[in-house]
């Protein structure tokens, strides 16, 4: 994939393997441009002025709600919120609709292998309203344990989903990742929120989709989930920028998240009345800039194309395990299923006696970029027993040449240390 040329970034660092995507993605000059643009030549609040460049604003802003939409096959732009990120995204449900449908006694669903962002603000959801917190486990495979497989990796797999053992009818929500940002692991959502509306038809599930939206097709009305959050930062877009999409008649009926201006309809001594879904949940001046950067990402990234970018980075994930095993697999023990139809491009190791810190320090002096630590998953490390990893997560502007470049500083690492 010849995309290198369009990141201003490999001019300014030609040296630099940035396989660190996972925690953000770099930016192309369309998206860069988009954003200068709007500052230099229409930089005017949204929603507001009666004159040309705040109408121009106004425009692009609520074009982009259009182009989100059709991105993850909303029904309708008026379902897609704008929000600071992923976390704001599943904070502003849980704190507007958690409230109102959870009550002492019920249930919150969710998985060890989710994000902090979608695992803290329902388990604090559960400890202010006295509801049961249930934690789905993982197999030896790094998959969910409730969904069992005759053999995922034989012909005509069969997936046998036993939620019945988690969800109950007294489970208000599930909150699942469609890839985990740690294991990279993609979980069977679809399949997972069907059998779980089997169980119980009133449950309302959440998605987090920050891992997955900027590598796949998302489409929420086949995945038929109720909410799905992710951000724009990840897909090439700017940082401070995300997108919660919900289903109308819940948006409608949850109360709004934050206070102030863009999100009434009038205001009194007496009383305010609010603006409809999505402005409801837009209080205040938002990120234009980033909204309109966002659109400027998702053009870049269709232009390419989704299938094609999943395509490459399955090469690149399949000739990095190649290569590592070949060359380090008596050094390295690595975290995530084996199966690449199951696998984001997303490798996650420890190395024997080695802490993960210093693996990515003497990765950078040779100027590779992966991400050490927990990766804001504690309760997934603690499940696996490992304080961190290591994780190195491929995107579009990688190579094999990259991948070359990591094993060879990795063999660097052992040699250090032996
Ligand atoms: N959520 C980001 C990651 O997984 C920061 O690294």
């Amino acid at each position: 994939m010849n995309v290198k040329k369009d990141f201003p970034i490999f001019e300014a660092h030609p040296e630099l393997i940035y396989l660190d995507s996972g925690a953000t993605s770099l930016k192309p000059q369309p998206v860069i441009d988009a954003i200068v643009e709007y500052y230099s030549t229409y930089s005017a609040n949204i929603h507001r002025g009666l004159y040309k460049i705040s109408e121009k604003a106004s425009a692009e802003y609520e074009e982009t709600r259009s182009v989100v939409a059709r991105f993850i096959n909303a029904p309708s732009p008026d379902e897609v919120i704008f929000t600071h990120g992923t976390t704001e995204s599943i904070n502003l449900v849980a704190s507007t609709l958690g409230p109102e449908r959870v009550t002492e006694g019920d249930e919150i669903v969710t998985t060890v292998m989710e994000h902090h962002a979608n695992f803290v603000p329902w388990q604090q959801l559960a400890f202010n309203t006295g509801a049961d917190f249930k934690v789905i486990d993982i197999n030896d495979h790094f998959e969910l344990s409730v969904v069992e497989k005759s053999d995922r990796r034989g012909e005509g797999h069969q997936l046998v989903i036993d939620l019945k053992r988690v969800i109950t009818n007294k489970t208000k929500i599930l909150a699942i990742t469609l890839v985990s940002n740690t294991l990279g692991t993609i979980n069977p959502v679809k399949e997972i929120i069907a059998e779980a509306k089997k169980i119980n038809p009133r449950i309302i599930t959440v998605v987090d989709a920050a891992q997955a939206a900027p590598h796949n097709v998302i489409d929420v009305q086949d995945l038929e989930c109720d909410f799905l959050a992710f951000s724009g930062h990840k897909m090439l877009g700017p940082t401070g920028v995300g997108v919660l999409w919900g289903r109308k008649q819940l948006l409608d009926s949850m109360p709004p998240y934050q206070f102030g201006g863009d999100m009434i309809n009038e205001v009194s001594l007496e009383k305010t009345t609010y603006a409809k879904t999505p402005h409801k949940f837009e209080a205040g001046t938002p990120h234009i800039a980033g909204v309109i950067g966002l659109k400027a990402a998702i053009t870049y990234l269709q232009q390419i194309g989704l299938d094609k970018i999943r395509n490459h980075e399955k090469e690149l994930t399949m000739y990095a395990g190649r290569w590592l095993n070949d060359e380090l697999s008596d050094a390295i023990t690595f975290y995530g299923p084996r199966h690449i139809e199951f696998m984001a491009g997303i490798i996650t190791f420890t190395m024997k006696g080695i802490h993960p810190h210093d693996i990515a320090q003497i990765l950078d002096e040779q100027h590779i970029a992966v991400r050490a630590g927990h990766h804001c998953a504690m309760p997934l490390h603690t499940q696996l027993d490992i304080p961190a990893s290591t994780r190195a997560s491929f995107y579009l502007y990688n190579s094999e040449e990259d991948v070359e470049k990591l094993v060879e500083g990795l063999k660097k690492v052992k040699k250090t240390f032996s």
